[in-house]
């Protein structure tokens, strides 16, 4: 039985997880898009990549400007990527309501054809944007996860990894919280080959790293000018797709609807969750102390206010 992931959004993070999924053979993948051939050109041109890469899945590419996606019918994941993207001096949340009148359009077309599918938001303000795709497909909480945790938490290894000389592949990172510039990176579960942050690093270092890793979004649309990042964020979305459809048990931090966990309600942050074949299987609660909580809550509200202005 072959595995089908629907990319939706044909932009840089849309197609190069579309490209990403194809070369690893992964899935066969729909690319969608509102612009007429895009997405049909860059499919074709990656079925073609797969004569020399040896990837055999297969790609297609489809126009949904008349609100058709009847091709991606009985997808097993469904990555929304669709929706404006920051510009230079524009914060996640100045997207809210443009997005949010995107998001509805796509989960109303693609829940119709796939309706056992989970779905995986990349769209900004990312845990907002979960949150309105959760209510709009009426899917149970576990099928909806937003993509944020393994890219910030990516981030924040690559910035200890420049730091202290070692191989990135030593590096566990931890995150949690919303996908904002308030998000909560913990240095005290962050190690490097098993041994705690702190122990090897100076605390105004690794204050430094936490606030580049805050930032790391912006740091990157401030030097792109046209865009935001795209090679990271694909990489983590695939790396979610493949604990998925490889029901592989990983615990990865992901953004989830909170029903009480970690004192939050009514919800998506981002926290440690294991993800398998059933989407999200289990939320992990670590221990956190006092001012970690404090920023968690902080972090948690400000999610909360876009959901407030959403009135959703
Ligand atoms: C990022 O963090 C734009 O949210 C996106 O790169």
């Amino acid at each position: 039985m072959r595995n089908k992931v629907t990319v939706v959004g044909g932009g840089f993070v849309g197609s190069t997880t579309a490209q990403r999924i194809f070369d690893a053979g992964l899935a066969d993948v729909v690319l969608t898009d509102i612009l007429e051939g895009s997405p049909a050109g860059k499919t074709l041109d990656m079925r073609q990549s797969g004569a020399i890469s040896g990837s055999d899945s297969f790609a297609d590419g489809i126009s949904t400007a008349a609100g058709d996606y009847s091709k991606s019918a009985k997808s097993d994941i469904v990555v929304i990527t669709a929706g404006f993207p920051r510009k230079p001096g524009m914060s996640r949340d100045d997207l809210l309501k443009a997005n949010h009148e995107v998001i509805k359009g796509v989960v109303e077309g693609v829940v119709k054809h796939s309706p056992e599918a989970i779905l995986i938001v990349v769209t900004n303000p990312l845990d907002a944007m979960a949150h309105a795709a959760l209510r709009i497909s009426g899917f149970p909480r576990n099928r909806v996860i937003g993509m944020a945790g393994v890219l910030d938490s990516a981030r924040m290894s690559a910035f200890i990894s420049m730091e202290l000389g070692v191989s990135v592949r030593n590096i566990n990172s931890f995150v949690l919280g919303g996908h904002g510039d308030d998000m909560v990176p913990l240095p005290r579960y962050c190690t490097v080959a098993g041994v705690p942050l702190p122990e090897l690093l100076a605390a105004d270092r690794i204050a430094a790293i936490v606030e580049r890793t805050r930032k790391g979004g912006g740091e990157i649309v401030g030097l792109l000018k046209t865009g935001s990042a795209y090679y990271a964020p694909s990489a983590a979305v695939v790396q979610m797709v493949d604990a998925i459809l490889g029901d592989k048990k990983m615990i990865l931090p992901c953004a989830a609807y909170l029903e009480g966990e970690y004192g939050i309600s009514g919800h998506f942050v981002g926290v440690p969750v294991k993800l398998g074949a059933g989407g999200i299987e289990q939320i992990l609660q670590v221990k956190l102390l006092p001012e970690e909580q404090e920023a968690l809550n902080k972090s948690a509200a400000s999610v909360r206010e876009l959901i407030t202005v959403l009135g959703i």
